[in-house]
């Protein structure tokens, strides 16, 4: 028998938009050194859903975004490996010459109104010994203390100003950090009204919807719901979500938690190799490994064995539109392509010693 909680209210939370008014800017973000490969990943993906196009070139871990729309506020709320974003203010192929490409009408548009400054420069892959970072800062400081008459304020500037240097290019922007990661910091399991050890963090879950393209009014399904950490995410991005445990006590958890975000859900009592729901926009989950959850004597790999079979019904959006998270010893991805489907990521991440996770996703 299938037993089910729903709450159907309707939830249509407001888009992103953008201006068009920096039509010829460049942006930089910086993504976080936690998890390199994964935070790249994520930015790529979050760029894809956004309704124009986004070149992005990499220095290490920053990204040079050339685009024709601003697309900072979006990125920064959305991606959960992102540390900071800003529009370009001057580019230079080494750090001695940047200081003529930095002209007064560019920081008056875009630093405006601001009267103190710090500069922060931040090497990426070798760019500068750090005692000629300290030239380069004490230099441009000097600059734009000149050109624009602001003060150095290195414990509350107005305007942070970050100094990229990179061996084969230096890069100034107005830099804002994101909100974002202390957010999420707010919404790790143990802060939730039920908690469970099987949960996933909320970081992980974040970036996991970004990767399967989880948008706004869309349906995410996770056929291994526990407490309801992914769809806790999914739900913050504004998807109407749907969450399927075999094990009662995990959806009354997870209903706990999901009221708290006032999420706009379902949750079955159901396995998931064969699941009870079909046609969904996008599918993230976690099978359950190690000794934090039940399986009930079943081997986890069955578990994703039996549910990969029927994707194809499952998930209704073409693309990579399903993101699963596995311990790395479960062979995940060879279960995916055994089954037929590509896989478009495939990504380490290292938890502990004893554990590495793979994040996969599955193009359909
Ligand atoms: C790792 S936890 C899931 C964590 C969850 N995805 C989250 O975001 O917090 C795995 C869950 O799978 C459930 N489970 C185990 N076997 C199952 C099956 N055959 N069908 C559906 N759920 C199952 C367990 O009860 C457990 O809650």
């Amino acid at each position: 028998m299938i037993r089910s909680m729903v709450n159907c209210r309707e939830f249509f939370p407001e888009g992103t938009t953008s201006t068009s008014s920096d039509w010829s800017l460049r942006y930089c973000v910086y993504v976080s050194g936690e998890h390199v490969e994964l935070a790249k990943a994520e930015l790529e993906a979050v760029c894809r859903l956004l309704i124009y196009d986004i070149d992005i070139t990499w220095y290490g871990r920053l990204a040079v975004l050339d685009c024709t729309a601003n697309p900072l506020g979006f990125i920064l709320e959305r991606a959960a490996l992102v540390q900071e974003g800003g529009i370009v203010l001057g580019e230079a192929p080494s750090p001695d010459l940047l200081v003529d490409t930095i002209s007064e009408e560019v920081f008056r548009q875009h630093v405006p109104g601001k009267k103190t400054f710090a500069i922060r420069p931040q090497a990426l892959e070798g760019g500068l010994p750090r005692n000629e970072r300290v030239g380069v800062e004490t230099e441009l400081g000097k600059h734009i203390q000149g050109l624009l008459g602001l003060e150095v304020s290195l414990d509350n500037p107005a305007a942070l100003l970050r100094v990229f240097i990179h061996p084969k290019t230096t890069i100034i922007c107005d830099s804002e950090p994101s909100v974002l990661r202390r957010l999420l910091r707010g919404r790790e399991p143990g802060r939730k009204p039920f908690f469970h050890p099987s949960m996933m963090n909320a970081t992980l879950s974040r970036v996991m919807c970004n990767l399967a393209g989880v948008s706004d009014g869309g349906t995410v399904l996770d056929p291994f719901c526990g407490g309801a950490g992914i769809l806790c995410e999914a739900a913050l991005l504004g998807a109407r979500v749907v969450g399927v445990d075999s094990q009662w006590k995990m959806l009354v958890g997870a209903r706990v938690n999901l009221s708290q975000v006032e999420a706009d859900y379902l949750l079955v009592q159901g396995d998931a190799r064969s699941c009870p729901v079909i046609a969904c926009d996008a599918l993230v989950t976690d099978p359950p490994y190690g000794r934090a959850s039940s399986t009930r004597g079943l081997h986890s790999l069955d578990l994703i064995t039996g549910l990969v079979r029927n994707l194809d019904s499952i998930v209704r959006q073409r693309g990579e539109s399903t993101c699963i998270c596995g311990s790395q010893k479960m062979g995940l991805s060879e279960v995916i392509r055994e089954a037929g489907f590509t896989i478009g990521r495939e990504i380490g991440i290292r938890v502990h010693s004893g554990l590495v996770r793979e994040v996969v996703t599955v193009v359909l």
